[in-house]
């Protein structure tokens, strides 16, 4: 499904628009209060606020938060915050028409109307079909292509607020999801060119955004969008799986651990094209990985401008981490990576 995108000064009329007649759930997090204009939108319609639940979303929050989309009879759901609110609302709608099994690999359509206006520039999870919750610690993800909103609405103007630290991860992240979707298995010509479009529009732009400049914001914004349409066609690759146990361990932001992982990641690569996994073969490889690194060159030098802070980890962590790398999440790599070389990796990462 496409979604219908509005972008820039026509998305509050939108907003407006799309919540006449309707009893909305919106899902959002705490830093939803700085959007005023879009707060103020919302108090004229009937909704219905639904903020209980964390910043890693527990499966149990979304369970909540579909009982009270049920109890108060909602028949919209809209999604304004960052990924876990995104992720949220895409639960709570799917499991709205469900009474019990609510992780499952086959929804149903809910044919509930979704909006989502994404409040950072690094998710994509506007443009996906998965949504990240975690039961008892453990990271699972619900895949499900009902999940894409109807609508989607790309307002920079509301990352002016986004806090340093924050602004940087997310778009790494962003980044993270061009240069991973680019190199995956399962990219198709179409997840290509979305992957090439975000790269473009990063480099071109992250300068702007990181000065927080209006149409910095805007462009970034659109590049996160277009890097979560190419993870929606080839998912990410080992870059994600071993950059979850670095923030959960180490608390640093997702897209921080993301580009951490990756700024390794890719010259082993590079030198590594023997263990090409890729059915396509070493030739098709190699070009991909030329074509990436001619648009962003070596990604410690971006990295290094970005002076994020330095994260160390010790012997011990470095062990939980490889061990706790889902190999099975390493399919999609290109190349071949197992329990040694993951390991390696984690130690050129902590230095
Ligand atoms: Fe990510």
């Amino acid at each position: 499904m496409e979604s219908k995108i509005i972008s820039g000064s026509k998305c509050l009329l939108e907003l407006d628009k799309w919540l006449t007649g309707k009893k909305t759930m919106v899902v959002c997090g705490k830093s939803a209060a700085f959007f005023s204009d879009y707060m103020q939108q919302l108090k004229k319609h009937e909704v219905v606020f639904f903020r209980d639940f964390e910043p890693n979303p527990k499966y149990e929050s979304t369970i909540k938060g579909r009982d009270i989309f049920l109890s108060y009879k909602c028949d919209s759901i809209l999604a304004i915050g960052g990924g876990s609110s995104i992720d949220v609302a895409k639960c709570i709608r799917l499991f709205s028409v469900l009474d019990n099994d609510y992780l499952r690999d086959n929804y149903v359509d809910p044919m509930i109307p979704f909006l989502v206006i994404p409040t950072t520039a690094g998710t994509g999870s506007e443009a996906t079909r998965f949504a990240v919750v975690y039961k008892d610690g453990e990271k699972l993800s619900v895949n499900c292509l009902y999940s894409i909103p109807e609508v989607v609405l790309l307002d920079g103007s509301l990352l002016k607020t986004l806090p340093d630290y924050q602004r940087k991860a997310t778009c790494l992240d962003a980044l993270s999801h061009a240069i991973e979707s680019m190199w995956s298995v399962n990219s198709t010509e179409e997840s290509r060119t979305y992957s090439l479009k975000a790269l473009e529009l990063f480099f071109k732009y992250k300068n702007e955004y990181l000065s927080n400049t209006e149409t910095g914001n805007a462009k970034m914004l659109e590049a996160s969008f277009y890097a979560g349409k190419a993870i929606n066609i080839s998912e990410t690759t080992a870059g994600h799986a071993m950059c979850y146990k670095i923030t959960t361990l180490k608390g640093i932001a997702h897209g921080h651990a993301a580009a951490l992982v990756n700024q390794y990641l890719f010259p082993y690569m590079i030198e590594h094209i023997e263990d090409c996994i890729d059915v396509r073969g070493k030739d098709y490889l190699k070009n991909i990985l030329r074509k990436i690194y001619q648009i962003t060159g070596n990604l410690s030098d971006l990295i290094d401008e970005m002076k994020l802070p330095s994260v160390l980890a010790t012997d011990d962590e470095i062990d939980i981490m490889t061990n706790s790398v889902n190999e099975g999440r390493l399919k999609n790599n290109p190349v071949k990576l197992g329990h040694e070389q993951i390991m390696y990796l984690y130690r050129c990462i902590f230095g």
